[in-house]
C-alpha cells in the first residue's frame, strides 16, 4: 500500500473535482490518499508520501504562481518519487488539443519549469457561466465565441472526459 499525495490549484472547484474521482480510484487499489488545496497547505512536508501528484487549471492562459512556487521548492523531492501533473482547461474540449502532447498550456509550462513530471494528464475543463463574476463571463464567453463553443450566458457544461479521469487513476495507482 502507497501513501500518495495529490495537491490541487483550483479556483472554481472543478480540478477538486477531478481529484476526488482520482482518490476514489486509487483508493479502489488499495492504496491511501491525502487531497491537499496548494493554498492551504503550500508548506506542506512531502516527506511521508511515496507518490506525489499535482493537478492545475488554467485561468487566463497561465496555471497560478503557487504551482511554480511549490514546484520549484519541492522539485528534489518529487524527482525521488513516482509523480504526475495534469491541467484542467476548455482549450483541452478539442480532441486535436487534449493530449499533452498538444496541449499549448501544458507544453508551455514544461518548458517553464524544470521539473519533468515521470507522468502527464490534460483534462477538459467546465464552464459555469453563472458562477462568473460579470467580467470574467463577458470575456470566457467572447473566447467561447472565437473558437465556437457557448456563448449563452446560462451555460453549465462539463467537458471532461470521466473515463479518461478514471484511467489516469489507475496511472498512478500504478506508477
Ligand atoms: C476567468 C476564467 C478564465 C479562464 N481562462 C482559461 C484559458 O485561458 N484557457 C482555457 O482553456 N480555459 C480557461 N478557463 C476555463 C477553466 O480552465 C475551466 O473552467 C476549469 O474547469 C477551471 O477549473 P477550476 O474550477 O479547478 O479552477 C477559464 C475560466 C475562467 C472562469
Amino acid at each position: 500500500m502507497a501513501n500518495i499525495l495529490i495537491v490541487y490549484s483550483t479556483t472554481d472547484g472543478h480540478t477538486r473535482q477531478i481529484c476526488e474521482r482520482l482518490k476514489q480510484v486509487v483508493e479502489e487499489h488499495n492504496h491511501k490518499v491525502v487531497l491537499t488545496f496548494i493554498n492551504d497547505e503550500p508548506d506542506i512536508d512531502l516527506d511521508p508520501f511515496d507518490k506525489i501528484v499535482i493537478g492545475a487549471s488554467i485561468r487566463y492562459g497561465k496555471h497560478r504562481p503557487q504551482v511554480y512556487q511549490f514546484i520549484r521548492k519541492n522539485q528534489q523531492k518529487l524527482e525521488c518519487r513516482p509523480n504526475a501533473f495534469f491541467t484542467v482547461n476548455v482549450v483541452a474540449r478539442k480532441p486535436e488539443k487534449c493530449q499533452p502532447e498538444s496541449n499549448p498550456y501544458l507544453k508551455k509550462f514544461l518548458k517553464q519549469i524544470s521539473w519533468q513530471p515521470r507522468n502527464l494528464a490534460v483534462f477538459a475543463g467546465k464552464i459555469s457561466y453563472p458562477k462568473y463574476t460579470f467580467w470574467d463571463r463577458q470575456v470566457i464567453r467572447f473566447i467561447m465565441w472565437i473558437t465556437k463553443g457557448p456563448t449563452d450566458p446560462q451555460t453549465v457544461i462539463d467537458y471532461t472526459d470521466w473515463n479518461k479521469v478514471d484511467d489516469f487513476g489507475r496511472t498512478i495507482a500504478e506508477m
